[in-house]
């Protein structure tokens, strides 16, 4: 699979032998495994960068994707399925090298994923609980279209430290089926062309996404 984002030099891509050292050298650092779940190993060895390039390219309903960036594999995105009555949520989660911090990189490759998520995955929901010290992620969940839910206190023990978590969620609904609706107004063609790709402009998104959000309040509200 490879997936152009809207960066140029910018794809998220499956995973592939030849990522192992470039997946070590941005893998292996304490403030990337600070925000991810303890599954991420610190330190990241050259056998974990192997293991987990066998692991993501599993035929199982998790999807784990290299970001690459100007030829390399300078990060990963991915959706774990919650099982039982969760079945239709997806637990989304990234991270990026260091290096690569600060050019967009996360918030490119996380729209291509929710795009490619929600017109090609079973999910309803995609979630992300941050940690509450990550405010750039935060931001990037924000950027995208993710509404923040709630604080969770004390929800995460890492590093010897318990912490707030924050649950951040983007609904398919609001993004994908509401299209139906606001397809009269002035924003709903520019809202659908985002949704596939062609249309660069955060704000345009956000916008078409807030108002077909409070379309879906009014409809609600006078239910
Ligand atoms: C979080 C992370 C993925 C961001 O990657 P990135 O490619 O730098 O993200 P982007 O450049 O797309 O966007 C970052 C945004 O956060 C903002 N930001 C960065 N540091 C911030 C801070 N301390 N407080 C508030 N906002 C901050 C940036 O200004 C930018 O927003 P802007 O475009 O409005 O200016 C990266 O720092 C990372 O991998 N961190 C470790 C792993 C991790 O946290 N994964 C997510 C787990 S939920």
């Amino acid at each position: 699979m490879r997936i152009q984002t809207k960066l140029s030099n910018c794809w998220i891509r499956s995973w592939e032998p030849d990522d192992k050292l470039n997946l070590v050298q941005n893998a292996n650092n304490r403030k990337i495994w600070l925000n991810l779940t303890d599954m991420f190993p610190h330190p990241y060895t050259e056998t974990d960068a192997e293991k987990w390039i066998e692991v993501a390219n599993k035929p199982t309903l998790r999807t784990h994707l290299a970001i690459e960036f100007e030829g390399i594999a300078v990060g990963g995105i991915g959706i774990i399925p919650d099982d039982g009555v969760c079945c239709k949520t997806g637990d989304f989660g990234y991270w990026i090298g260091e290096p690569f911090w600060g050019k967009g990189i996360a918030t490119a490759a996380a729209q291509a994923m929710v795009d490619y998520a929600f017109l090609n995955l079973p999910f309803a929901r995609l979630q992300a609980c941050v940690f509450a010290w990550n405010p750039a992620s935060m931001r990037v969940l924000e950027k995208v279209g993710f509404v923040r839910e709630g604080v969770l206190k004390q929800s995460r023990y890492k590093d010897g430290q318990l912490i707030d978590s924050v649950m951040y969620a983007l609904i398919k609904e609001e993004v994908v089926d509401l299209k139906q609706k606001i397809v009269n107004q002035p924003t709903a063609n520019k809202w659908m062309d985002k949704l596939v790709g062609s249309i660069s402009d955060e704000a345009t998104f956000l916008e078409a996404l807030d108002y077909g959000r409070s379309v879906r309040q009014a409809d609600k509200s006078s239910s």
